[in-house]
């Protein structure tokens, strides 16, 4: 049995962008992290080539439309490649194999009655290749893209979905982690609901025939979503005729995919499968969208999609993952700003990871000769730092395994902060000058350890810097795969135990060198795109964002006053009923009940990571109901328009700050 797991397959009617590389990114992501456990994995992503849209696009170009997709390929494979993408199969769905499945599929579905013809009046949405009924259009548009829709009467082929639904709902109720997250699963039981019609899996060759030919009608082609999602049976080898051995893959154990796909995969893919007789996948996982930051849709002929291999180049290609996956919660929204990009950057990666790993290598080199130092006696706070490590390995797997990359990074960063703060609090500096080596050693060796446990996890995250990091502690990938494994198959009193005393380090530059600017080739970008009065600013006195706003009218020191600043716990989290982006939490601020405050950081935390936080909170600001929901007071965050980070604070509720 191999884990298998499947991207959506991409249509090559124009070049990726990091929406694309985010989905592919984070299959790649778990994939990684299954194979560091011991299992054997598969990995698939592709390309969607038929159909009418990459046919307009192939007509655009003057080109053939075979021709086009072998050309467009290129860029996307350019772009796996470029992000470290280790897929273990790219499926074309001009593939041999791919069309020949489709054909005796089509044919078995035929002979089993399960396809019939008829006449069909819809209105055809061409962006969206699909009907919509008449009740189904947004101000008589196509609900999905807001293009305008055609009034089409023609004869097609259907395949009889609507006889599933039942079953289908039954399934979805029976098995909770089928569809997530779980508002997404909510949604599709929504849709199933209503009434389910048929399918139409046919277009007529008069009027597109960029596509697979009925094997029943040869005047017809293959709806292009019928013949897309097939694609994951044909990575599995399965065929209509076949024995079982399918089933060493099949049923995926994710379809990892954008909220935007969810019903084709959700209805269209699980009927087909059930008439089919195929098991259902075990889990199809609806992240959510990256758009601009005003929360616009981000595309290709809106021209605001980001180029991923420019934020490659000028961040690197391991960070530009990193960044993806912890920035925002997989299944949520959020809003891509270069700024928060480089805040993201600078903040996890150089400050608390680079500078904790170069703090334990130069002075272990400095003071103790640059190897492996022996354990000494161990006191309290090293015994705190081994929980907090053996709480995160597990809390790290645990959120990971499930998708919640950000979850899982948090985990990790908690105890990279801790590793900080201990060689804060510990002062090796002092100890070398007090000529106590031997703590010097046990104090040193914990933060190597950490180091050596933060490159292991990041292994599937970021490969090459993590390699980087665990040879500067003398260690391979292999090695950190070794101790993941035995330290999840429950040996976590071992947790920072991991490298020999004596081995070799080697210190070498920075491995997240500080950006105290935006990288150049981005700060032309934006200097390019800014609009017109804001390019005559002086550049080097232009404040930066956060700033910008705050530096208006000075206000008197009595003004100030009037803000009313106090900690306070976040005691629970619930999800606000009308708005997808806001949080509505409880928080003891130190009064007899705790106050209810809606906040907009939702694309930013889980409800897991937040609870139990100790913030700062503007007690005094009049209540106002947000999106229909009380809300009394404000919690203070970083970030411009994006929440960066909440400021938290180690004091009890109700402390006052000022
Ligand atoms: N060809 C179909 C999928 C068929 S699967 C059997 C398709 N292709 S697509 O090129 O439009 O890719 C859609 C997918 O790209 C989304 O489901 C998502 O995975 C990813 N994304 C595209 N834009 C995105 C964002 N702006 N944000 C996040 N992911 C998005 O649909």
């Amino acid at each position: 049995m191999s884990f298998y797991i499947t991207t959506p397959i991409y249509y090559v009617n124009g070049r990726p962008h990091i929406g694309h590389a985010y989905t592919t990114i984070a299959a790649d992501t778990i994939t990684r992290y299954t194979r560091m456990k011991g299992e054997n994995a598969f990995f698939m992503t592709g390309t969607d080539e038929h159909g009418q849209k990459v046919l307009e696009a192939a007509e655009a170009r003057g080109m053939d439309p075979k021709a086009h997709c072998d050309d467009m390929v290129v860029s996307w494979k350019q772009m796996m490649s470029e992000m470290d993408i280790g897929f273990d199969r790219f499926i074309r769905t001009t593939d041999p194999d791919h069309q020949a499945l489709v054909v005796a599929v089509l044919s078995k579905l035929w002979d089993q009655e399960l396809i019939y013809k008829d006449s069909y009046t819809g209105w055809y949405s061409t962006a969206a290749e699909r009907f919509w009924t008449e009740k189904d259009l947004v101000d008589g548009k196509c609900p999905d893209s807001g293009q305008p829709v055609e009034k089409i009467t023609e004869t097609n082929y259907f395949f009889k979905m609507g006889q599933y639904r039942d079953e289908l709902v039954a399934h979805i109720e029976q098995n909770p982690g089928f569809i997530q997250p779980e508002s997404r699963r909510n949604e599709v039981l929504g849709f199933l609901r209503k009434d389910l019609g048929d399918l139409c899996i046919s277009r007529p060759k008069s009027r597109m025939s960029w596509g697979i030919e009925l094997p029943f009608d040869s005047e017809f082609v293959t709806y292009v979503w019928f013949d897309a999602l097939l694609n994951y049976l044909t990575g599995a080898g399965y065929h209509p005729d076949g024995d079982d051995s399918y089933l060493d893959r099949w049923p995926a154990d994710f379809h990892v995919l954008g909220k935007d796909i969810l019903t084709t995969h959700a209805v269209y893919w699980c009927t087909m499968l059930l008439a089919m007789e195929v098991p259902l996948p075990t889990c199809i996982y609806a992240h959510g969208w990256w758009t601009a930051t005003d929360g616009s849709k981000m595309s290709k002929s809106l021209g605001n999609a980001i180029d991923v291999s420019l934020l490659a180049n000028e961040f690197g290609v391991d960070p530009t993952r990193f960044f993806f996956l912890r920035e925002i919660r997989f299944g949520a929204d959020g809003g891509f700003s270069y700024d928060g990009f480089l805040t993201r950057y600078n903040a996890d990666l150089a400050n608390d990871l680079g500078n904790m790993v170069h703090r334990g290598l130069s002075m272990t080199r400095n003071w103790l000769g640059g190897t492996v130092p022996e354990w000494g006696p161990l006191n309290e706070a090293d015994e705190a730092l081994r929980s907090l490590a053996a709480r995160a390995v597990v809390d790290f797997d645990r959120h990971l395994v499930g998708m919640h990359f950000s979850a899982a990074l948090e985990a990790l960063w908690e105890l990279v902060r801790a590793g900080n703060k201990y060689i804060d609090e510990q002062q090796p500096w002092a100890l070398n000058k007090a000529g106590n080596t031997e703590r010097l050693a046990t104090v040193l060796r914990h933060v190597l350890e950490i180091s050596f446990f933060a490159g292991t996890l990041l292994a599937c995250v970021m490969p090459s810097r993590s390699a980087d990091l665990l040879q500067r502690l003398g260690r391979s990938p292999e090695a950190g795969a070794d101790w993941l494994r035995y330290t999840l198959g429950g040996s976590t009193d071992q947790v920072l135990n991991a490298l020999p005393a004596g081995l070799a380090l080697t210190v070498g530059d920075p491995l997240f060198p500080r950006f105290r600017e935006m990288p150049e080739g981005i700060a032309k970008l934006l200097e390019t795109a800014e609009p017109a009065p804001k390019k005559k600013k002086d550049k080097k006195k232009a404040p930066k964002a956060a700033a910008k706003s705050a530096a208006s009218e000075p206000i008197s020191f009595e003004d100030f006053q009037k803000v009313q600043l106090c900690t306070g716990r976040i005691l629970e989290v619930a999800d606000h009923p009308n708005a997808e982006r806001l949080f509505v939490l409880k928080v003891d601020i130190g009064e007899e009940a705790p106050r209810q405050i809606v906040a907009g950081i939702k694309s930013r935390y889980s409800a897991d990571e937040l609870v139990g936080r100790t913030c700062v909170v503007v007690a005094n600001l009049k209540p106002a109901k947000l999106r229909g929901v009380e809300s009394q007071g404000m919690l203070l965050a970083a970030g411009a328009k994006e929440v960066v980070d909440l400021v938290s604070v180690g004091a009890d509720p109700g402390t006052i700050v000022r």
